[in-house]
Protein backbone atom coordinates (compact mmCIF):
# COMPACT_ATOMS: atom_id res chain seq x y z
CA UNK A 1 0.00 0.00 0.00
CA UNK A 2 1.44 3.63 -1.09
CA UNK A 3 1.28 5.73 2.34
CA UNK A 4 0.10 9.38 1.57
CA UNK A 5 2.76 11.34 1.89
CA UNK A 6 2.60 14.30 4.61
CA UNK A 7 2.54 17.76 3.47
CA UNK A 8 5.08 18.49 5.62
CA UNK A 9 7.39 15.82 3.38
CA UNK A 10 6.29 16.92 0.20
CA UNK A 11 7.20 20.36 0.90
CA UNK A 12 10.72 19.74 1.86
CA UNK A 13 10.92 18.58 -1.89
CA UNK A 14 9.82 21.77 -3.18
CA UNK A 15 12.62 24.41 -5.02
CA UNK A 16 13.07 27.37 -2.92
CA UNK A 17 12.40 29.48 -6.25
CA UNK A 18 8.69 27.56 -6.18
CA UNK A 19 7.99 27.91 -2.34
CA UNK A 20 8.64 31.56 -2.76
CA UNK A 21 6.48 32.72 -5.63
CA UNK A 22 3.50 34.69 -5.59
CA UNK A 23 1.32 32.77 -7.36
CA UNK A 24 -1.11 33.69 -10.31
CA UNK A 25 -4.31 35.30 -9.51
CA UNK A 26 -6.85 34.55 -11.76
CA UNK A 27 -9.36 36.49 -9.74
CA UNK A 28 -12.53 35.68 -7.68
CA UNK A 29 -14.43 32.37 -8.34
CA UNK A 30 -17.96 33.59 -10.16
CA UNK A 31 -19.85 30.53 -8.59
CA UNK A 32 -18.52 32.09 -5.15
CA UNK A 33 -19.36 35.77 -5.97
CA UNK A 34 -23.38 34.28 -7.40
CA UNK A 35 -23.27 33.24 -3.79
CA UNK A 36 -22.46 35.80 -1.95
CA UNK A 37 -24.11 38.37 -4.20
CA UNK A 38 -27.20 36.58 -4.94
CA UNK A 39 -26.94 37.98 -8.11
CA UNK A 40 -28.51 35.82 -10.94
CA UNK A 41 -25.91 36.90 -13.42
CA UNK A 42 -22.24 37.75 -12.65
CA UNK A 43 -20.68 40.64 -14.08
CA UNK A 44 -17.12 39.15 -14.78
CA UNK A 45 -14.61 42.08 -15.79
CA UNK A 46 -11.97 40.60 -13.73
CA UNK A 47 -9.77 38.40 -17.03
CA UNK A 48 -10.37 40.86 -20.19
CA UNK A 49 -12.55 39.00 -22.29
CA UNK A 50 -14.64 39.95 -25.22
CA UNK A 51 -18.38 39.95 -24.34
CA UNK A 52 -19.22 39.62 -28.25
CA UNK A 53 -19.55 35.88 -28.80
CA UNK A 54 -17.64 33.65 -31.90
CA UNK A 55 -17.31 34.25 -35.26
CA UNK A 56 -19.75 31.93 -37.13
CA UNK A 57 -16.74 30.50 -38.95
CA UNK A 58 -15.50 30.12 -35.57
CA UNK A 59 -18.38 27.85 -34.24
CA UNK A 60 -18.06 26.13 -37.93
CA UNK A 61 -14.93 24.98 -37.90
CA UNK A 62 -15.11 23.64 -34.48
CA UNK A 63 -17.81 21.88 -35.01
CA UNK A 64 -16.76 20.30 -38.20
CA UNK A 65 -13.25 19.42 -36.41
CA UNK A 66 -15.77 17.29 -33.85
CA UNK A 67 -17.16 15.32 -36.91
CA UNK A 68 -14.81 11.90 -35.67
CA UNK A 69 -14.60 12.55 -32.17
CA UNK A 70 -11.53 13.42 -30.11
CA UNK A 71 -9.73 10.23 -30.46
CA UNK A 72 -6.92 11.33 -32.64
CA UNK A 73 -3.89 13.97 -31.01
CA UNK A 74 -3.71 17.06 -32.57
CA UNK A 75 -0.76 18.05 -35.38
CA UNK A 76 1.69 18.67 -32.90
CA UNK A 77 3.12 20.51 -35.34
CA UNK A 78 0.34 22.95 -36.08
CA UNK A 79 1.01 23.22 -39.36
CA UNK A 80 -2.17 24.50 -40.87
CA UNK A 81 -2.33 27.10 -38.27
CA UNK A 82 1.39 28.13 -38.80
CA UNK A 83 1.16 28.22 -42.21
CA UNK A 84 -2.12 30.58 -41.91
CA UNK A 85 -0.29 32.77 -39.47
CA UNK A 86 2.80 33.14 -41.83
CA UNK A 87 0.87 34.08 -45.28
CA UNK A 88 -1.06 36.53 -42.85
CA UNK A 89 2.05 38.33 -41.30
CA UNK A 90 4.40 37.77 -44.46
CA UNK A 91 6.47 35.81 -42.35
CA UNK A 92 7.86 32.08 -42.78
CA UNK A 93 5.91 29.27 -41.37
CA UNK A 94 8.86 27.77 -39.70
CA UNK A 95 9.67 31.43 -37.71
CA UNK A 96 6.27 30.82 -35.47
CA UNK A 97 5.88 28.82 -32.54
CA UNK A 98 2.45 27.84 -31.05
CA UNK A 99 1.27 27.91 -27.24
CA UNK A 100 -1.19 26.79 -24.77
CA UNK A 101 -2.11 30.65 -24.90
CA UNK A 102 0.88 32.79 -25.17
CA UNK A 103 1.31 32.09 -21.33
CA UNK A 104 2.82 28.97 -22.03
CA UNK A 105 5.76 30.45 -24.32
CA UNK A 106 6.39 33.32 -21.68
CA UNK A 107 7.39 29.79 -20.14
CA UNK A 108 8.68 28.26 -22.59
CA UNK A 109 11.23 31.14 -23.42
CA UNK A 110 12.06 31.25 -20.08
CA UNK A 111 12.43 27.41 -19.93
CA UNK A 112 14.63 27.59 -22.84
CA UNK A 113 17.05 30.47 -21.64
CA UNK A 114 17.29 31.11 -18.53
CA UNK A 115 19.66 29.83 -16.34
CA UNK A 116 19.94 30.36 -11.96
CA UNK A 117 21.08 34.04 -11.43
CA UNK A 118 20.20 35.33 -15.02
CA UNK A 119 18.39 38.93 -14.94
CA UNK A 120 15.31 39.67 -17.05
CA UNK A 121 13.85 43.21 -16.88
CA UNK A 122 9.91 44.26 -17.81
CA UNK A 123 7.80 46.64 -16.35
CA UNK A 124 5.95 47.79 -13.20
CA UNK A 125 2.70 47.64 -12.64
CA UNK A 126 3.26 44.61 -15.08
CA UNK A 127 1.62 41.33 -16.52
CA UNK A 128 2.30 38.76 -13.31
CA UNK A 129 3.76 35.47 -15.40
CA UNK A 130 6.63 38.32 -16.78
CA UNK A 131 8.08 37.70 -12.93
CA UNK A 132 6.85 34.56 -12.01
CA UNK A 133 7.71 32.49 -14.97
CA UNK A 134 11.31 33.75 -14.96
CA UNK A 135 11.70 32.97 -10.79
CA UNK A 136 10.36 29.66 -11.35
CA UNK A 137 13.82 29.12 -13.38
CA UNK A 138 15.48 30.88 -10.56
CA UNK A 139 15.97 34.43 -12.16
CA UNK A 140 16.41 37.80 -11.05
CA UNK A 141 13.65 40.33 -11.95
CA UNK A 142 13.71 43.92 -12.10
CA UNK A 143 11.00 45.23 -12.96
CA UNK A 144 11.16 49.03 -14.44
CA UNK A 145 8.20 51.71 -13.00
CA UNK A 146 6.19 53.48 -15.34
CA UNK A 147 6.14 57.68 -14.82
CA UNK A 148 3.75 58.83 -12.73
CA UNK A 149 1.22 59.06 -15.79
CA UNK A 150 1.83 56.00 -16.86
CA UNK A 151 4.05 56.17 -19.81
CA UNK A 152 7.24 54.97 -20.70
CA UNK A 153 10.36 56.31 -18.24
CA UNK A 154 13.27 56.29 -20.99
CA UNK A 155 15.90 56.90 -18.40
CA UNK A 156 15.14 54.09 -15.91
CA UNK A 157 14.95 51.79 -19.24
CA UNK A 158 18.12 52.53 -20.00
CA UNK A 159 19.64 52.13 -16.65
CA UNK A 160 18.10 48.94 -16.42
CA UNK A 161 19.07 47.38 -19.85
CA UNK A 162 22.49 48.75 -19.25
CA UNK A 163 22.81 46.11 -16.28
CA UNK A 164 22.92 43.21 -19.04
CA UNK A 165 19.34 41.24 -18.62
CA UNK A 166 19.26 37.92 -20.57
CA UNK A 167 15.34 38.05 -21.56
CA UNK A 168 13.55 41.37 -21.63
CA UNK A 169 9.48 41.06 -21.35
CA UNK A 170 7.84 44.31 -22.72
CA UNK A 171 3.86 44.50 -22.90
CA UNK A 172 2.79 47.05 -25.54
CA UNK A 173 0.18 47.37 -24.71
CA UNK A 174 0.86 47.18 -20.87
CA UNK A 175 -1.38 45.42 -18.82
CA UNK A 176 -2.44 46.48 -16.54
CA UNK A 177 -2.60 50.06 -17.43
CA UNK A 178 -3.80 49.53 -20.91
CA UNK A 179 -1.21 52.18 -21.69
CA UNK A 180 0.58 52.16 -25.42
CA UNK A 181 4.77 52.38 -26.42
CA UNK A 182 4.74 54.72 -29.21
CA UNK A 183 7.37 53.98 -32.13
CA UNK A 184 9.52 56.68 -31.05
CA UNK A 185 9.84 54.71 -27.71
CA UNK A 186 9.59 51.29 -29.23
CA UNK A 187 12.99 52.42 -31.36
CA UNK A 188 14.58 53.89 -27.78
CA UNK A 189 14.03 50.14 -26.38
CA UNK A 190 15.47 48.53 -28.94
CA UNK A 191 18.52 50.80 -29.17
CA UNK A 192 19.29 50.38 -25.40
CA UNK A 193 18.33 46.54 -25.54
CA UNK A 194 21.85 44.71 -25.47
CA UNK A 195 22.05 42.53 -29.04
CA UNK A 196 22.95 39.68 -26.34
CA UNK A 197 19.42 39.67 -24.65
CA UNK A 198 16.35 38.08 -26.07
CA UNK A 199 13.98 41.16 -26.60
CA UNK A 200 10.00 39.35 -25.69
CA UNK A 201 7.58 42.43 -27.16
CA UNK A 202 3.97 40.72 -25.76
CA UNK A 203 1.58 42.03 -27.88
CA UNK A 204 -1.39 40.42 -26.44
CA UNK A 205 -3.69 43.81 -26.70
CA UNK A 206 -2.23 44.54 -30.06
CA UNK A 207 -5.53 44.56 -32.38
CA UNK A 208 -7.01 46.69 -30.10
CA UNK A 209 -4.06 49.79 -30.48
CA UNK A 210 -3.50 49.00 -33.77
CA UNK A 211 -5.63 51.77 -35.13
CA UNK A 212 -3.88 54.26 -32.67
CA UNK A 213 -1.87 56.16 -35.18
CA UNK A 214 1.43 55.94 -32.47
CA UNK A 215 0.63 52.37 -31.92
CA UNK A 216 4.17 50.56 -33.52
CA UNK A 217 4.22 47.69 -36.15
CA UNK A 218 6.89 45.97 -34.10
CA UNK A 219 7.46 43.29 -36.47
CA UNK A 220 8.34 45.75 -39.16
CA UNK A 221 10.66 47.80 -36.50
CA UNK A 222 12.14 44.20 -35.72
CA UNK A 223 12.54 42.52 -39.12
CA UNK A 224 15.77 44.89 -40.39
CA UNK A 225 17.57 44.17 -37.06
CA UNK A 226 19.89 41.18 -36.11
CA UNK A 227 19.22 40.35 -32.85
CA UNK A 228 16.87 37.64 -31.10
CA UNK A 229 13.49 39.12 -30.73
CA UNK A 230 10.04 37.64 -30.70
CA UNK A 231 6.43 39.27 -30.44
CA UNK A 232 4.00 37.48 -28.69
CA UNK A 233 0.25 37.60 -29.53
CA UNK A 234 -2.94 35.75 -28.53
CA UNK A 235 -6.33 34.12 -30.30
CA UNK A 236 -7.98 35.18 -26.26
CA UNK A 237 -8.45 38.62 -26.09
CA UNK A 238 -9.83 40.59 -29.75
CA UNK A 239 -10.56 36.85 -31.16
CA UNK A 240 -12.27 35.88 -28.35
CA UNK A 241 -10.98 32.21 -27.87
CA UNK A 242 -9.53 32.76 -24.41
CA UNK A 243 -11.19 29.24 -23.24
CA UNK A 244 -9.05 27.51 -26.28
CA UNK A 245 -6.25 28.10 -25.23
CA UNK A 246 -4.13 29.61 -28.11
CA UNK A 247 -1.30 32.07 -28.70
CA UNK A 248 1.92 31.96 -30.96
CA UNK A 249 5.01 33.84 -31.52
CA UNK A 250 6.66 35.35 -34.39
CA UNK A 251 10.54 34.72 -33.66
CA UNK A 252 13.68 36.54 -35.07
CA UNK A 253 14.80 33.20 -36.72
CA UNK A 254 14.31 29.13 -36.90
CA UNK A 255 16.28 28.45 -34.26
CA UNK A 256 14.79 29.96 -31.22
CA UNK A 257 11.45 28.37 -32.59
CA UNK A 258 13.64 24.56 -32.76
CA UNK A 259 14.50 25.52 -29.34
CA UNK A 260 11.24 26.52 -27.69
CA UNK A 261 10.48 22.74 -29.81
CA UNK A 262 12.80 20.90 -27.48
CA UNK A 263 11.19 22.18 -24.40
CA UNK A 264 7.83 22.40 -25.00
CA UNK A 265 5.29 19.64 -24.30
CA UNK A 266 4.09 18.34 -27.94
CA UNK A 267 0.82 18.24 -27.92
CA UNK A 268 0.69 21.65 -26.18
CA UNK A 269 -2.12 23.22 -28.72
CA UNK A 270 -5.57 20.86 -28.83
CA UNK A 271 -7.29 20.08 -32.16
CA UNK A 272 -9.93 22.48 -31.64
CA UNK A 273 -7.83 25.34 -30.72
CA UNK A 274 -5.86 25.02 -33.98
CA UNK A 275 -8.92 24.91 -36.28
CA UNK A 276 -10.38 27.70 -34.58
CA UNK A 277 -8.02 30.30 -34.72
CA UNK A 278 -7.39 29.11 -38.49
CA UNK A 279 -10.96 30.10 -38.66
CA UNK A 280 -10.42 33.24 -36.38
CA UNK A 281 -7.56 34.42 -38.62
CA UNK A 282 -9.99 34.63 -42.05
CA UNK A 283 -13.01 36.42 -40.29
CA UNK A 284 -11.33 39.63 -40.66
CA UNK A 285 -14.81 41.45 -40.33
CA UNK A 286 -15.66 39.93 -37.18
CA UNK A 287 -12.08 41.03 -35.47
CA UNK A 288 -12.30 44.82 -36.90
CA UNK A 289 -16.68 44.36 -35.47
CA UNK A 290 -14.94 44.07 -32.09
CA UNK A 291 -12.20 46.10 -31.83
CA UNK A 292 -14.91 49.09 -33.06
CA UNK A 293 -17.20 47.90 -30.49
CA UNK A 294 -14.38 47.84 -27.64
CA UNK A 295 -12.80 51.26 -28.45
CA UNK A 296 -16.21 53.00 -28.35
CA UNK A 297 -17.10 51.60 -24.91
CA UNK A 298 -13.68 51.91 -23.65
CA UNK A 299 -13.72 55.83 -24.62
CA UNK A 300 -17.36 55.88 -23.25
CA UNK A 301 -16.87 54.20 -20.14
CA UNK A 302 -13.29 56.27 -19.57
CA UNK A 303 -15.45 59.58 -20.05
CA UNK A 304 -18.51 58.22 -17.65
CA UNK A 305 -15.89 57.34 -14.65
CA UNK A 306 -13.65 60.10 -15.32
CA UNK A 307 -16.85 62.43 -15.23
CA UNK A 308 -17.62 60.82 -11.51
CA UNK A 309 -13.99 62.03 -10.68
CA UNK A 310 -11.89 59.07 -11.28
CA UNK A 311 -8.61 58.83 -12.10
CA UNK A 312 -8.76 56.65 -15.27
CA UNK A 313 -5.16 55.60 -17.34
CA UNK A 314 -6.18 56.46 -21.18
CA UNK A 315 -6.20 52.90 -22.63
CA UNK A 316 -5.81 51.05 -26.00
CA UNK A 317 -7.02 47.91 -24.89
CA UNK A 318 -10.24 46.26 -23.70
CA UNK A 319 -9.54 47.10 -20.51
CA UNK A 320 -9.12 50.46 -17.89
CA UNK A 321 -7.08 50.91 -14.72
CA UNK A 322 -8.76 52.54 -12.15
CA UNK A 323 -7.87 54.48 -9.34
CA UNK A 324 -10.77 54.15 -6.87
CA UNK A 325 -8.83 56.32 -3.79
CA UNK A 326 -8.78 53.17 -1.50
CA UNK A 327 -7.88 49.95 -0.84
CA UNK A 328 -8.55 48.12 -4.39
CA UNK A 329 -9.37 44.85 -2.38
CA UNK A 330 -11.69 46.30 -0.55
CA UNK A 331 -13.63 47.80 -3.51
CA UNK A 332 -13.52 44.58 -5.05
CA UNK A 333 -15.21 43.25 -1.83
CA UNK A 334 -17.73 45.44 -2.38
CA UNK A 335 -18.29 44.68 -5.85
CA UNK A 336 -18.40 41.31 -5.32
CA UNK A 337 -21.66 41.85 -3.06
CA UNK A 338 -23.10 43.87 -5.91
CA UNK A 339 -22.29 40.27 -8.36
CA UNK A 340 -19.48 42.50 -10.17
CA UNK A 341 -15.95 40.93 -10.35
CA UNK A 342 -12.60 43.51 -10.89
CA UNK A 343 -9.24 42.67 -10.18
CA UNK A 344 -7.82 44.60 -7.45
CA UNK A 345 -4.01 45.70 -8.05
CA UNK A 346 -1.89 44.43 -5.13
CA UNK A 347 1.59 45.38 -6.66
CA UNK A 348 3.75 47.97 -4.57
CA UNK A 349 2.72 51.21 -5.29
CA UNK A 350 -0.59 50.50 -7.12
CA UNK A 351 -2.79 49.19 -4.51
CA UNK A 352 -5.31 51.56 -4.64
CA UNK A 353 -6.11 50.57 -8.34
CA UNK A 354 -8.41 47.93 -10.08
CA UNK A 355 -8.30 46.54 -13.50
CA UNK A 356 -11.91 45.91 -15.11
CA UNK A 357 -12.26 44.87 -18.47
CA UNK A 358 -15.25 45.68 -19.86
CA UNK A 359 -18.31 43.58 -21.42
CA UNK A 360 -21.50 44.95 -22.70
CA UNK A 361 -23.19 48.56 -22.67
CA UNK A 362 -25.71 47.65 -20.21
CA UNK A 363 -23.30 45.75 -17.99
CA UNK A 364 -20.53 48.57 -17.90
CA UNK A 365 -23.27 51.37 -17.49
CA UNK A 366 -24.12 48.80 -14.27
CA UNK A 367 -20.70 48.20 -12.89
CA UNK A 368 -19.91 52.10 -13.93
CA UNK A 369 -23.37 52.89 -11.27
CA UNK A 370 -21.84 50.39 -8.58
CA UNK A 371 -17.86 51.59 -8.57
CA UNK A 372 -19.03 55.44 -8.52
CA UNK A 373 -21.72 54.51 -5.58
CA UNK A 374 -19.03 52.37 -3.58
CA UNK A 375 -16.17 55.03 -4.32
CA UNK A 376 -18.88 57.97 -2.62
CA UNK A 377 -18.94 55.49 0.39
CA UNK A 378 -17.72 57.10 3.74
CA UNK A 379 -16.83 53.06 5.12
CA UNK A 380 -16.74 50.09 2.63
C1 LIG B 1 0.18 40.88 -21.26
C2 LIG B 1 -0.34 39.50 -21.38
N1 LIG B 1 0.39 38.57 -22.00
C3 LIG B 1 -0.03 37.31 -22.13
C4 LIG B 1 -1.23 36.92 -21.63
C5 LIG B 1 -1.62 35.48 -21.77
O1 LIG B 1 -2.77 35.32 -22.52
P1 LIG B 1 -3.13 33.92 -23.14
O2 LIG B 1 -2.31 32.88 -22.45
O3 LIG B 1 -4.58 33.75 -22.90
O4 LIG B 1 -2.77 34.01 -24.60
C6 LIG B 1 -2.05 37.83 -20.96
C7 LIG B 1 -3.32 37.41 -20.37
O5 LIG B 1 -3.99 38.09 -19.66
C8 LIG B 1 -1.59 39.16 -20.83
O6 LIG B 1 -2.30 40.07 -20.19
Amino acid sequence: MNPVLAPAASASLIRREVAGLPGYDPGADPDEVAALSGAGRVIKLSNSEIPYGLSPAVAEAVRLGTADGFARYPDPTGKRLTEAIGSHLGVPAERIVLGNGSENILELLCQAVLDPGDLVVTQAPGFSLHEIFPRVMGARVEKVPATADFGYDAGAWRRALAAGPKLVFLANPCNPTGAILTSGELGRVLADTPESALLVLDEAYGEFARPDPEYPDALDALRALNRPWIVLRTFSKAYGLAGLRVGYGIASDADLVQALDRVRTPYNVNRPAQDAAVAALGDRAHLADTVRRTRLEIGRVTGLLRGAGLRVVPSSTNFLFIDTGRRSDEVARALHRAGIIVKAWREPGYETYIRASLSTPEDNDVFVRCLTETCAKDEL
